[in-house]
């Protein structure tokens, strides 16, 4: 866990998706940096649980929900008087296989929760507080956006919308607020057990540092990102992959990654 803090005592942060998984490790560790966390999740049974656990406030819902993003953000600011950090985690993986399959409606909704909601969440948060008093925003995309993979289409095509959008908004609001990216690689949560967990001494085998990542993993990274020990950064993509990308300069050729996506399927 992280110890100092990090500069991020008594700031307040709204961190999407985290009652499981790299979400809730970043809210626990924002929270254990000193930082007011305001949790959402669309099962409000584990939002009040994690809210609690944290100390902090929660708000059920979908991010895709019209009007989710600004009720959220009303909450944190009238709860905290403040919004200094935005943590774009939450995200869909369906609709899983061939694009040729994939359904408008299906499309859509994985544009409006990986693409869409970040988007009104920086708006949202922008026009409340950051715009005048600065802050920060965190994207979570993957690893996977830098290259195609089977059946991952929607979510990889998706996702790299997402860098762009990290990179344009970089742009578009500084000096005020910094706006970056996490690209986690294999994790070990819920949304990808379907790829580690059918054979993960292949997989960790198959990675330059010997095995998958754990949620804590990214969620340094993340806390790196949204303090002031990055204030000179901006528009930039932080890989957390146990060297994904350059495991082709490894003796093994293979990928297991990949062959268990075209094997198995998300639950
Ligand atoms: N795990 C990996 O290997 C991996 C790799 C690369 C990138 N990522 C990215 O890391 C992020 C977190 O993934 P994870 O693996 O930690 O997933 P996870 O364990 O399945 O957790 C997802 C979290 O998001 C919430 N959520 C899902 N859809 C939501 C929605 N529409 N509105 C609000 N909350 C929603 C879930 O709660 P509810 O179900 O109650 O809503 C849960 O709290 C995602 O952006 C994912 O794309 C993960």
């Amino acid at each position: 866990m992280v110890s100092s803090s990090y500069g991020l005592t008594g700031r307040a942060a709204v961190i999407t998706g985290a009652t499981r998984g790299i979400g809730l490790a970043v809210a626990r560790h924002l929270a254990n940096a000193g930082a007011l966390a305001c949790v959402t999740a669309r099962d409000a049974d584990e939002v009040r649980r994690t809210a609690d656990e944290l100390g902090g406030i929660g708000l059920a819902g979908s991010v895709a929900d019209p009007g989710h993003p600004r009720r959220l953000t009303e909450l944190a600011l009238r709860e905290f008087g403040r919004l200094d950090i935005l943590v774009n985690n939450a995200a869909t993986n369906q609709p899983y296989g061939p694009l040729m399959d994939v359904a408008p409606e299906a499309w859509s909704e994985a544009f409006a929760v990986n693409v869409e909601a970040p988007l009104r969440l920086v708006q949202c948060a922008w026009r409340a507080w950051m715009s005048e008093h600065g802050g920060t925003v965190v994207n979570v995309c993957t690893e996977g956006a830098g290259h195609v993979g089977p059946n991952v289409g929607a979510y990889g095509t998706s996702k790299a919308a997402l860098l762009h959008l990290t990179q344009q908004l970089a742009g578009e609001l500084a000096p005020r607020v910094r706006v970056n990216s996490v690209s986690p690689g294999l994790i070990r949560t819920e949304m990808a057990r379907f790829v580690w967990e059918p054979g993960e001494p292949e997989v960790a085998a198959g990675l330059p540092l010997g095995r998958i990542g754990e949620p804590e993993d990214v969620a340094r990274a993340v806390v790196w990102l949204a303090s002031d020990a990055a204030e000179w950064v901006t528009g930039a993509d932080l890989l957390v992959d146990g060297g994904t990308r350059v495991r082709s300069a490894q003796p093994a050729t293979t990928y297991p990654v990949h062959e268990h996506l075209r094997l198995h399927r998300p639950t």
